[in-house]
């Protein structure tokens, strides 16, 4: 029953929001966060995404972007980056938007026509010291510690940090989504790590109908409509085919 009505309700959605985390890029072999084996497993946070991290020793943290880089770069899209992009593709960005913390681009190389990166990307690197000078996007290649060429600080992955806030219109935008969805599907996150993780509330509050596909509960499992314990890989192309 409850596989039919999270498909009902994602179907007959005239505005679908899709907030997605790293279980949506574990099928792609790519590690989560938390989870077994997950990157706060094995490393500390404060380690390699603070911008006191940063400061301390440039080189770990790029060593670090640089390898996931090339992981990502190596992984390829699962069955759920496929479904959620042509779903998007076959209904138009207006009725589907697609909001993750993901920095991994795999749902674009899926094909989808709008993501909106709540979290940056690991293809793109900025001014550490927000000159705007430059953005490299990912057609640069990959530099270590090097200065931005505008006001020589060092450049930086183009990723938020913890400590750091979200982009104000990216978060605006995501907001603003949220606010007018009749249906939020949340796929493969902790729910824990704010303010991407209040965004199904949100839409909650506006009268959204939340369905959340994730591996094991969360903090948002016993609010929403309907949770689907299971992975994304094998229920997004059910739960969205035509
Ligand atoms: N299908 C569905 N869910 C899965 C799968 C899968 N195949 N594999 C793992 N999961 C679930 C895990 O059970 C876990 O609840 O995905 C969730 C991933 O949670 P996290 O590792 O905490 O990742 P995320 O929620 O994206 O983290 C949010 O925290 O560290 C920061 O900036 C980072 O964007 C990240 C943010």
């Amino acid at each position: 029953m409850t596989l039919k009505a999270a498909r009902d309700l994602v179907r007959e959605a005239e505005r679908l929001v899709v907030l997605s985390g790293a279980g949506l890029s574990a099928e792609s072999g790519l590690s989560t966060y938390r989870g077994a084996g997950g990157y706060w497993r094995q490393h500390r946070a404060t380690d390699l995404a603070t911008p006191e991290a940063f400061e301390r020793d440039p080189a770990l943290v790029w060593e670090w972007y640089s390898e996931r880089r090339r992981a990502a770069l190596e992984a390829l899209p699962n069955p759920a980056h496929h479904a959620l992009a042509s779903f998007q593709e076959q209904r138009g960005r207006d009725r589907v938007a697609l909001v993750t913390q993901n920095v991994d681009g795999l749902l674009q190389r899926a094909g989808a026509p709008e993501v909106l990166e709540l979290h940056g990307s690991l293809f793109r690197v900025r001014c550490s010291a927000r000159c705007g000078g430059e953005c490299h996007d990912e057609r640069t290649p990959w530099p270590h510690p090097v200065p931005c060429a505008a006001c020589g600080a060092p450049l930086r992955p183009g990723v938020v940090w913890f400590g750091e806030s979200l982009p104000e219109l990216v978060y605006a935008s995501a907001i603003d989504l949220a606010s007018s969805a009749d249906v939020v599907l949340v796929v493969g996150t902790s729910a824990v790590v704010q303010p991407a993780a209040g965004l199904a509330a949100i839409g909650a509050q506006h009268g959204a109908a939340v369905v959340e596909v994730n591996l094991e509960p969360t903090p948002l499992s016993g609010s929403v409509n309907v949770s689907l314990l299971a992975a994304a890989g094998e229920v997004l192309p059910v739960l969205l085919a035509p």
